[in-house]
């Protein structure tokens, strides 16, 4: 099955951060994914507000914002504000997340709730009607780079299951440790949308990598 294409600008070289979106901006990837880290609810600090106000200004594909965040409620009407696609905060650093969900939706944007390596899948049963899409992670959040967690097949698979059973519209995203190798076997097992930091901005050539990584998912 196809699956839509998300490269992660955390792998970019963000000295020539304007030139590699641009590169993004003509290929044919579908999204640009966003990693908003805090140093609190993962282990890493990346970027916020100051680059993102910069870099909406010359992106031209839907924006995917990953906030790996403690207390993202104080800051979506923030992260709203540059009209992401979704906006997608993690299942493990929100307390109230049908407040923080309904929150999301209604600043117009699309609620991604995004699931930890450990996090099982069944905790989603009473909110799985409230979201846009469920962020699968496949490495632990904090870093790009990471080696694919395998497990991660049977829980996009269950998430599936979750969905069909429920009559829910979610789809169904994985993030982390990517590569043309995995990328068919994540489309089948369900996977709508996948993420790519390293096997985009580490390729050679990016838009090549894009048009490969989206030809072995089909
Ligand atoms: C990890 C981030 C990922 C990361 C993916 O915490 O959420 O989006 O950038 O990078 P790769 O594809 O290199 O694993
Ligand atoms: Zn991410």
């Amino acid at each position: 099955m196809a699956c839509k294409l998300s490269p992660s600008i955390l792998s970019a070289d963000f000295g020539i951060l304007k030139d590699q979106i641009g590169i993004i901006n003509e290929s044919t990837a579908d999204f640009i994914h966003v990693d908003v880290m805090d140093g609190v609810f993962v282990p890493n600090i990346s970027f916020g507000f100051t680059i993102l106000d910069s870099l909406v200004s010359y992106v031209r594909k839907p924006l995917d914002i990953h906030l790996m965040i403690a207390d993202a409620d104080k800051y979506l009407e923030r992260f709203a504000a540059y009209k992401p696609e979704y906006l997608t905060v993690h299942f493990e650093a929100c307390q109230h997340l049908n407040r923080t969900v309904h929150a999301i939706r209604s600043l117009g944007v699309k609620a991604g709730i995004a699931l930890n390596p450990h996090t099982p899948v069944a905790l989603l049963e009473e909110i799985i009607h409230d979201a846009d899409l469920v962020l699968i992670m496949s490495v632990n959040p904090g870093y790009g780079g990471q080696k694919f967690i395998t497990n991660s097949f049977q829980k996009i698979r269950k998430t599936k299951a979750l969905i069909t059973e429920n009559n829910a519209a979610a789809l169904i995203e994985v993030d982390g440790g990517v590569n043309s190798s995995n990328i068919k076997l994540l489309a089948d097992a369900g996977a709508d949308i996948v993420v790519a930091g390293n096997a985009v901005f580490g390729a050679a050539d990016i838009k090549e990598a894009i048009i490969e990584l989206k030809s072995s998912c089909l």
